[in-house]
Order: structure tokens, then C-alpha cells, then sequence
């Protein structure tokens, strides 16, 4: 079982656009594919057309310490992938999440009860900024992908996110590989974009995805059931692009997956 973080500690940069469609790519591609939406936010919950759940049906029961070990997990079908909603009961349930072992309530999961549940990919879409959530993300992966829109906010976000990922596999999880930029909403019209996207390269070399996000509207307009731009048009410039990230992010993880 793969276990992916999709981080950047910056906002907008594609986290929820890259985990929808990445997931929904490799579940074509033939992988049992779960998405574990921990944005308290939960547009992903939302962009696939779940409406909002209580919060005993969302992955806040991850993170409840009075859950009984034979809960019934809310995992729902996308029409393309699993998925445990989002709720806002994430933000109410934060303040409680102080204590230093708080970072570790996913990898139990991972470990505990991810097994007999039968998926070859877990994949969680986390919210900007730094919370006990993408800590649990990141402490509970192997591997971690940073979308990064090539300006400079995203870019300093992206390499906040780096050195956040850096620490965690020292302190918290040696299993974590080193991070993966994927360059997304790129204009190739842009001159800045071409200038970040060649710092990018320059300095994190093979970190640094060949596949990148071209900007594409189908993108930015699929959501609903499905929610995905596959099921939209499978020919859009966003439908090839995240293809092409699906299949470099598997030959990068250098994993057999079984599907
Ligand atoms: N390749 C793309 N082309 C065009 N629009 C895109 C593309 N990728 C994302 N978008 C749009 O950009 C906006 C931000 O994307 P998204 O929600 O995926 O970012 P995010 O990093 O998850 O944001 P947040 O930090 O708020 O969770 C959305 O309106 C989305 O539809
Ligand atoms: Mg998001």
C-alpha cells in the first residue's frame, strides 16, 4: 500500500485540483485508490458533489480518541475513487489535538485498519498552512507531492512545505521519501512562470516533476459527481497532464502496485 500527502503549506496552488485527479488517473489506470480529504475546509468532499457530512461520517473520527475500534469507517464511492469526507468538526476537533502524540493518529490508521480495507493507495489532500492534520499527512506517507504554481508566493510555500517534510522524516517518519514538486496551473505564455519554473529545476533538480499542469479550464470547472475531469472530457489538456503525473508519480515511487 502507497500512502501520498498532497501538501503545500501555501494556498491555491492546486492540492485539491492535483489530489482529485491524480486519483481519479490512477484509479483508471486500474488502483483501488482512497482519498482521506483533511481540509476542514473540505472542498474536495464538496468539488466531488458529497454534501456535508455529520461528523461521525467524516475522517474526524480518525482523530477521536473516544471512537470504538469496530467503527463503521465513512467511506464513500466517487463513481472513480474512495473517500472519507471532510466536516468542519476537523477545526472544532484541532483544539483538542495538542498533545505531542496527536501527530501520529493517521499512521495508526495507516497501520491499523488501512490493511484489510484492500487499497493499493492512500492519498490525503491537506489545507494550506501548517496543522496537526498535515502532520498526521505527512507522519502516515511514504511519499509526498507539493503542487506548485510557478510564482513566487507558491514557490516560497513549496520550499516551506521541503523543509517541513524534511523534518518530519527526521523526527517523526524515516519512511518518508523526499518530496516531489509538481509544477501546476503552468502559462507557458508567462515569462515568470518560465523563470520560476527553471529556479525550480535548477535547484531541486529530479524533485522537480518532468510532467507538469498546464492551466486548463475543464479543470477548473469539473466538479460535481464525478468531479473529476475525466469524467468531463478525457481528452482536455488536464485530463493528459494529470495521466502523465499519475504514471511519472508511479515509476517514481518505484513501487509494484498490485491492481
Ligand atoms: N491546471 C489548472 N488550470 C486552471 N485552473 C486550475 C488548475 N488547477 C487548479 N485550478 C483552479 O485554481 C483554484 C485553486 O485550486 P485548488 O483548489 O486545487 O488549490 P488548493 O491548493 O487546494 O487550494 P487551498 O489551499 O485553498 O486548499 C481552483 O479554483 C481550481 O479550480
Ligand atoms: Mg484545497
Amino acid at each position: 500500500m502507497i500512502t501520498i500527502s498532497v501538501c503545500n503549506h501555501k494556498g491555491g496552488t492546486g492540492k485539491t485540483t492535483s489530489s482529485i485527479n491524480l486519483s481519479a488517473a490512477l484509479s483508471l489506470s486500474g488502483l483501488n485508490v482512497l482519498v482521506v480529504d483533511l481540509d476542514p475546509q473540505g472542498f474536495l468532499t464538496r468539488m466531488v458533489g458529497v454534501g456535508e457530512p455529520v461528523p461521525a461520517a467524516s475522517s474526524a473520527v480518525l482523530f477521536d480518541p473516544d471512537a470504538k475500534a469496530d467503527r463503521v469507517l465513512p467511506i464513500l464511492d466517487t463513481g472513480s475513487f474512495a473517500l472519507m469526507p471532510s466536516s468542519p468538526a476537523l477545526s472544532s476537533g484541532m483544539r483538542k489535538l495538542t498533545r505531542p502524540v496527536d501527530v501520529l493518529w493517521l499512521k495508526e490508521f495507516v497501520e491499523r485498519d488501512a490493511p484489510s480495507l484492500g487499497y493499493d493507495i492512500l492519498l490525503f489532500d491537506t489545507a494550506a498552512a501548517v496543522t496537526v492534520y498535515s502532520l498526521n499527512a505527512l507522519a502516515a506517507s511514504n511519499h509526498v507531492v507539493i503542487p506548485v504554481l510557478p510564482e513566487y508566493q507558491p514557490v516560497v510555500g513549496a520550499e516551506q512545505t521541503w523543509q517541513t517534510a524534511q523534518m518530519v522524516r527526521k523526527k517523526l517518519n524515516p519512511g518518508l521519501d523526499e518530496p516531489s514538486f509538481l509544477l501546476t496551473m503552468v502559462d507557458g505564455r508567462k515569462q515568470n512562470h518560465r523563470s520560476y519554473r527553471a529556479y525550480m529545476r535548477e535547484k531541486y533538480g529530479p524533485h522537480v516533476m518532468r510532467q507538469i499542469i498546464r492551466t486548463c479550464t475543464t479543470l477548473s470547472i469539473s466538479h460535481g459527481p464525478g468531479g473529476n475531469v475525466y469524467s468531463r472530457n478525457a481528452h482536455a489538456r488536464g485530463a493528459v497532464d494529470y495521466a502523465g503525473a499519475a504514471e511519472e508519480l508511479l515509476s517514481r515511487m518505484g513501487r509494484m502496485v498490485e491492481a
